[in-house]
């Protein structure tokens, strides 16, 4: 599994919690910043990990900001792209199971490293249930993001 991250200056302090999770675990990932903790926009960090998704040079993205609403905000403005926005391990495992999410959205300002490292470990170990109600309301998901809205 290889999984895209980024943050925002809100979620700098959480992100190397973060990244020692994934080393622990062996998981590949790449860093799409922020690096430092100037002040800088979500939506240039979101976005690249989520073109990382779609165009699977990673299999799952992980977004930290300060609430976490920012970053799914633009995440699920993008075209293939299911974010999930979880501070709590039921939410991590029914959406993964339920929705087939495919990125993770957290808050640095709401969660602590503890409970973030439990949501992350549930949501990158939790499979699609495959069960016919939840691809269903998948795929009416992904018929919406075929229409025009006028
Ligand atoms: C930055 O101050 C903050 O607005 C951002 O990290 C995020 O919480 C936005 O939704």
């Amino acid at each position: 599994m290889k999984v895209a991250i980024g943050c925002d200056h809100g979620g700098i302090n959480l992100k190397p919690v973060l990244i020692d999770y994934l080393n622990k675990k062996g998981i590949e990932f790449i860093d799409f910043g922020t690096f430092e903790k100037t002040s800088v926009d979500y939506n240039d960090y979101a976005e690249p990990v989520c073109q990382a998704v779609v165009s699977g040079k990673a299999d799952k993205g992980i977004l930290i900001c300060g609430t976490g609403i920012g970053m799914s905000i633009v995440a699920n403005k993008i075209k293939g792209i299911r974010c999930a926005h979880c501070h709590d391990v039921f939410s991590a495992k029914a959406t993964r199971e339920h929705n087939d999410t495919n990125v993770l959205a957290m808050g640095e300002r709401v969660i602590g490293p503890g409970l973030m490292v439990e949501i992350v470990d549930t949501f990158l170990n939790t499979d699609f249930s495959f069960d016919e109600r939840h691809i269903r309301r998948v795929q009416k998901i992904k018929d919406i993001e075929n229409k025009n809205f006028k």
